[in-house]
């Protein structure tokens, strides 16, 4: 992950952050909206899912310049991802919500290099996850 890019993430998040769990109930909504038969994979009650949503994602951009760090964290969460449910194709489906959400709350700081960085984001953390379930340690 280049400075730069760093840098338009961080940015990207705060402002995103100032407008409060918004992200997360638009996220939500995009998703279920893209694939709705991934509600049935979470509980009725969103809220509680939002917020670790949201506490899990300001962490990891808190955490850019070392994301080796947090590997055993993203190995776990992809084991319990299994458990959820989840299916390797859902990262893809995951993935393209939360770009067009951000893409939505960010309007016109969504420029091509943020775009790119989150895509780079999404992808590094989607890596990781999955390739842990490959050869799990
Ligand atoms: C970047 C990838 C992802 C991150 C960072 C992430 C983050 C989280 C976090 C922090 C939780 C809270 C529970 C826990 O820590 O185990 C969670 C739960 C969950 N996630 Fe994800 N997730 C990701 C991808 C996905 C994908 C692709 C799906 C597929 C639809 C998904 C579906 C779920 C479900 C069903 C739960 C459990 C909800 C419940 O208990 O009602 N997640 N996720």
């Amino acid at each position: 992950m280049q400075e730069e890019q760093i840098l338009l993430l961080k940015q990207s998040w705060s402002y995103v952050l100032l407008q409060g769990d918004k992200i997360g109930e638009l996220f939500y909504q995009t998703l279920f909206w893209d694939d709705p038969s991934l509600r049935f994979l979470f509980g009725t009650d969103l809220s509680g899912q939002v917020r670790k949503f949201m506490d899990m994602m300001t962490f990891i951009v808190a955490n850019l310049q070392n994301i080796e760090a947090y590997e055993p964290e993203l190995r776990a969460l992809a084991q319990r991802h299994v458990q959820y449910g989840v299916l390797s194709v859902d990262y893809d489906t995951v993935g393209d919500s939360l770009l067009k959400t951000l893409a939505t709350m960010l309007q016109e700081q969504w420029t091509p290099a943020t775009e790119t960085a989150w895509r780079k984001l999404y992808q590094t953390i989607t890596r990781t996850m999955l390739n842990s379930l490959k050869s799990p340690k």
